[in-house]
């Protein structure tokens, strides 16, 4: 067996990954995902597009390069997290479709859930905080508003899963129903401490139990996808929300080790190894990962946008071509002009958590010039990852020594250089930038000795470029006490 099938199942692509045994992908294919919005806030995807286009770039990949299926020795998912799907048992149909983690619909009833004062209960049960990001709250709606399924979920014919239970059933056609430890801290449904669904949690949600997959290790052979998807059988190996599983995915095996995502959104997560950190700073807790039953935690904080950011300036502004564009765009100015962008498009996450700020340009003055923006609008995304990394370091008390970045925004040179500047540490670029992919395929190999140990995997890791941060304190901290002014103008403005 020469390869490792990883499905990176996110929120903007279907993708599959091909890697070898030395950790290089051999062979990619990428589909975009079809998206609706329904209602302002409102964010689904079709499942069957999901599953169809999940399937489709598993083929082409094996195909672009004729790699035979037999060749490989299992398969690793990784997943957008929370995003919630509700099916009939026996017939696979999905109920409704998938909403998005992004999906602000139960902002009203997240309001009521804290105005009854279950905050505290909710946070110390599940490690996060109330806000409609999570699975729970989803699932509760389309219970709640598609006819038929509150009737149907009490006679035990509606499952729920995140998308990588839902692949796993539709790979298995229906035999297996599973979800990972780290998904399942995803759903507020999930005990982080007793590390089981939470009874409790599951009567104040009004959501039978019998809709809940079983909860697995992230490396684990869960049981064999059917021949007729791939061209044999092939056991499914590993399921790892996406975040956690670049977290793997950058070697980052020790506490204190942490990991910086830029996609859509930016995910910062910090392995606090066998310790729950309670976050006293805006953070979450969550899974790390669970191997051989020992599970690991990590803090996170996310940032809802990171490359949409970027998008913005390209799609709704049109100030600039093509995203790798906001590079040299941005470096054509010394400074934003004392202008600050603030992307609270859909609210604010970490460490804000506000699910009424909007987003704003401030500081607009005759002066100000579209380079200006684009440079604010990186700058932004580096401010946001400094108020999260020291939320981070108070709640561990730790010094965060250097913070390792992947995904497709941390190409992105300036941004790179003004993180390390902001946030002080080392930036660490490794040459393998499908980390997520990484994780999971990592994990699968784990699982059907294809890697013996963690060790083996760790010879992989190779750096591609460090960023060492060159701005003066002084210069440093007043630049960000300047945000911290901007982004009150943002804060509960669809109040
Ligand atoms: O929590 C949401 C996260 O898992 C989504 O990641 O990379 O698909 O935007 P991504």
């Amino acid at each position: 067996m020469k390869y490792i099938m990883a499905f990176d199942a996110g929120t903007t692509s279907a993708r599959t990954i091909i890697f070898d045994k030395k950790g290089n992908p051999v062979s990619v294919a990428q589909k975009e995902l079809i998206k609706h919005f329904p209602k302002p806030g409102y964010v689904e995807e079709e499942p069957e597009d999901l599953w169809s286009k999940q399937i489709g770039t598993a083929v082409e990949a094996m195909s672009k390069k004729g790699i035979d299926p037999k060749d490989i020795a299992a398969i690793g998912i990784t997943n957008q997290r929370e995003t919630t799907i509700v099916w009939n048992k026996k017939t696979m149909e999905p109920v409704y479709n998938a909403i998005v983690w992004q999906c602000k619909r139960t902002t009203k009833y997240c309001e009521e859930l804290k105005e009854r004062g279950l905050e505290e209960k909710i946070k110390q049960k599940t490690g996060l905080v109330i806000d409609p990001y999570f699975s729970a709250t989803k699932i509760r709606w389309i219970l709640e508003n598609v006819e038929g399924a509150r009737e149907m979920a009490n006679r035990g014919e509606l499952l729920f899963g995140t998308v990588e239970t839902y692949l796993i059933y539709k790979l298995t056609d229906g035999e297996v129903h599973i979800t990972d430890y780290t998904n399942a801290s995803r759903t507020m449904l999930f005990n982080i401490k007793e590390k089981r669904w939470d009874d409790e949690l599951l009567e104040i949600f009004d959501i039978p139990r019998s809709m809940l997959p079983e909860i697995k290790n992230s490396s684990e052979v869960y049981g064999n996808s059917k021949s007729k998807y791939l061209g044999c059988e092939i056991p499914i190996a590993s399921a790892i929300g996406d975040q956690q599983s670049s977290l793997f995915g950058t070697a980052s095996f020790e506490k204190g080790m942490a990991k910086s995502t830029y996609g859509t959104g930016a995910f910062i997560l910090m392995n606090t190894g066998d310790e729950l950190i309670r976050s006293q700073n805006g953070l979450v807790s969550t899974i790390a990962w669970s191997i051989n039953g020992k599970v690991k935690y990590a803090l996170e904080g996310s940032i809802f946008e990171a490359g949409s950011c970027i998008n913005f300036l390209r799609d709704n502004l049109r100030i600039i071509d093509q995203a790798d564009d906001s590079e040299y765009m941005a470096s054509k100015v010394k400074d934003t002009n004392d202008c600050y962008f603030i992307p609270a498009f859909t609210g604010l996450g970490a460490p804000y958590w506000d699910q009424y700020a909007r987003g704003s340009i401030i500081g607009l003055t005759g002066s100000v010039n579209k380079y200006h923006i684009i440079r604010a609008a990186l700058e932004s995304i580096a401010y946001l990852s400094c108020d999260v990394v020291e939320a981070m370091q108070e709640d561990s008390m730790t010094k965060i020594k250097s913070l390792k970045v992947d995904g497709g925004v941390s190409k992105n040179n300036f941004l790179m250089q003004f993180l390390s500047d902001i946030v002080g540490v080392e930036v660490i670029r490794p040459k393998v930038i499908e980390l997520t992919a990484l994780g999971a395929c990592y994990m699968a190999g784990l699982a059907v000795g294809f890697w013996k140990n963690i060790d083996e995997i760790r010879e992989n890791n190779e750096t591609e470029k460090c960023f060492e941060p060159k701005m003066k304190e002084e210069d440093r901290s007043k630049k960000m006490s300047r945000w911290h002014e901007a982004i009150k103008y943002s804060m509960n403005w669809a109040k």
